[in-house]
């Protein structure tokens, strides 16, 4: 269309939002200090563009615009809401230790693509963030922990007995799907976590919620766009599945440990249970089965660290177990707790390093109180603040080599991840240390056991080879640690002789 055929209306709005556009442009700027304190501003004119460009690639935006700037610190602006986004030292103090900013806040707007029951008119749980929090910790407390350990195992064995005697897996599905089997485990009740087809159907949905979180679905949520109605119909579907669980367990005379029977006696609502209890579910599995995946591959490509691993826990099953003619899972079972958390020391390392490499992820905040400062700049309230975990995981004055592969970096004497404050920040730092640690960290071992205990397996690549360089990690992925595209890997296995 040519300017000849703009109706007058279309010129008068085009017009007014010009002039509206350069007049919050020019008031911010006026309100924001002299030019040495004033964060330098990226897109300022094209605020969908950018807008677009930080949801589509959100990672490359950053680092090509911390470049275009030559500023640790930059703002742009997300439609109406501004964000700052920073990197190094001093913005990572603040950013992780400041009262003010909140967490949920930040998430809720920019990266949430989980269950979200505001979306179909349930009304959400009105206690505090603070007081959920609290919940929550119980829920992942010790005492549950061994309870479930022994079930965890189990689910694990069935799983991975359907994998067959040898075969090529996705680690990024399969695997995958046992550690989201074992959150629903943890996270339901028994009833739901051994009705599979209700436990598949929920991993469906949240697929579907992932997918369809695009960025017309994060940037106009009120428009009824297929990605908006499938977020509302997958949402629906999440509530109807496990609704009926949470009725059969209110009504039910006896009460167990499972999660949903603690929600119930914690008082909160049934509606508020099939809320929280998806809540737990989707926190549990995203960055849980991912790094599962990773440890396969990363281990798989180091043989000597393959070695090591498969080592210790022959070592951990000889040493702890008693009657080897039990099947795997039952005599993992019988191992305490404090052995599974103190004595894979290996594990440890390794876990830590793949987390390293692999949580390179965008943090995101909300300034709910008064003006926040990073030196002589301001952040003002109720902006936004983004930081990427990538510039301190992947700092070379930090970690040496940071691309290498290399569990030994946290030996003693070597603890590169203590040159600096808040230097590993996989587990969250400051004020928001992730509340699923212990869980997770039970979780992962618990499926590496079992499968480097059943399993001789190799990494290949889709022509069924040995690749040639480690597999890198999509940090423009909104929601999930996952491979870049274009360049997949596979574990190809061989179940072992039992009598390995
Ligand atoms: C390998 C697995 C996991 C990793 C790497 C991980 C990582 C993190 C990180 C980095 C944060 C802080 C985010 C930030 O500062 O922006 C966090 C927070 C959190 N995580 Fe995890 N997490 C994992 C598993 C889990 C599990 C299994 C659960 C629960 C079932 C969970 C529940 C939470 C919760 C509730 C918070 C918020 C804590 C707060 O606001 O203070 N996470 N996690």
């Amino acid at each position: 269309m040519t300017s000849g055929q703009w109706s007058p209306a279309t010129i008068v709005a085009v017009s007014l939002l010009c002039f509206s556009t350069l007049f919050t442009v020019y008031r911010t700027r006026s309100q924001r200090g002299n030019s040495s304190q004033r964060i330098p501003e990226v897109g300022e004119f094209l605020p969908l563009l950018t807008a677009w460009s930080f949801f589509a690639k959100r990672r490359d935006f950053l680092w090509e615009n911390f470049k275009k700037t030559g500023a640790q610190i930059f703002r742009f602006r997300v439609l109406r809401h501004h964000v700052v986004a920073m990197k190094g030292l001093e913005a990572r103090k603040m950013f992780f230790n400041e009262k003010a900013l909140d967490l949920f806040e930040g998430v809720k707007i920019f990266s949430y693509t989980g269950p979200n029951m505001r979306d179909i008119d349930v009304a959400a749980a009105e206690q505090s963030n603070q007081f959920l929090m609290k919940q929550f910790a119980n829920l992942v407390s010790k005492e549950r922990l061994v309870d479930v350990l022994p079930a965890m195992l189990k689910d694990t064995d069935a799983l991975m007995a359907q994998w067959g005697a040898e075969g090529t897996l996705d680690p990024f599905k399969e695997l995958n799907d046992v550690v989201f089997q074992l959150i629903v485990r943890m996270g339901s009740c028994r009833e739901l976590a051994e009705d599979r087809d209700v436990v598949s159907r929920m991993s469906v949905c949240l697929d579907n919620l992932e997918k369809n979180g695009t960025p017309i679905a994060h940037l106009l949520p009120w428009f009824p766009s297929p990605a908006r109605r499938a977020i509302v119909r997958n949402n629906r579907a999440l509530f109807e599945l496990v609704k009926p669980f949470v009725e059969a367990r209110r009504a039910a005379t006896e009460r167990t440990t499972d999660t949903i029977d603690l929600l119930l006696q914690a008082g909160f609502p049934l509606d508020n249970v099939v809320e929280l209890v998806l809540g737990v579910i989707n926190a549990g599995y995203v960055n849980t089965g991912m790094n599962v995946g990773w440890t396969a591959i990363f281990t798989g490509m180091h043989p000597e660290w393959k070695d090591k691993l498969a080592a210790e826990f022959q070592a951990l099953l000889a040493n702890h177990t008693e009657n080897s003619s039990l099947p795997i899972h039952e005599r993992l079972a019988s191992i305490p707790l404090n052995v599974w958390e103190a004595e894979l020391p290996v594990m440890d390392v390794v876990m830590r390093e793949t987390l390293r490499m692999t949580m390179g992820i965008l943090s995101l905040r909300r300034n709910l109180g008064a003006d926040v400062s990073v030196g002589d700049k301001t952040i003002q309230t109720g902006e936004f603040l983004a930081y990427p975990m990538e510039d301190v995981h992947y700092d070379p004055e930090i970690y040496s080599d940071p691309h290498a592969f290399d569990p030994r970096r946290f030996d003693e004497g070597r603890e590169e991840d203590k040159r600096a404050p808040l230097a590993f920040l996989a587990w969250g730092g400051g004020r928001h240390v992730c509340l699923g640690m212990r869980l997770a960290k039970l979780e992962v071992k618990l499926v590496l056991a079992m499968f480097f205990l059943t399993f001789e397996f190799q990494v290949v690549d889709a022509a069924g080879r040995v690749p040639k360089s480690l597999p890198r990690v999509d940090f423009n992925d909104l929601q999930r640690p996952r491979p870049q595209k274009g360049n997949p890997c596979y574990i190809k296995f061989k179940r072992l002789a039992k009598d390995n």
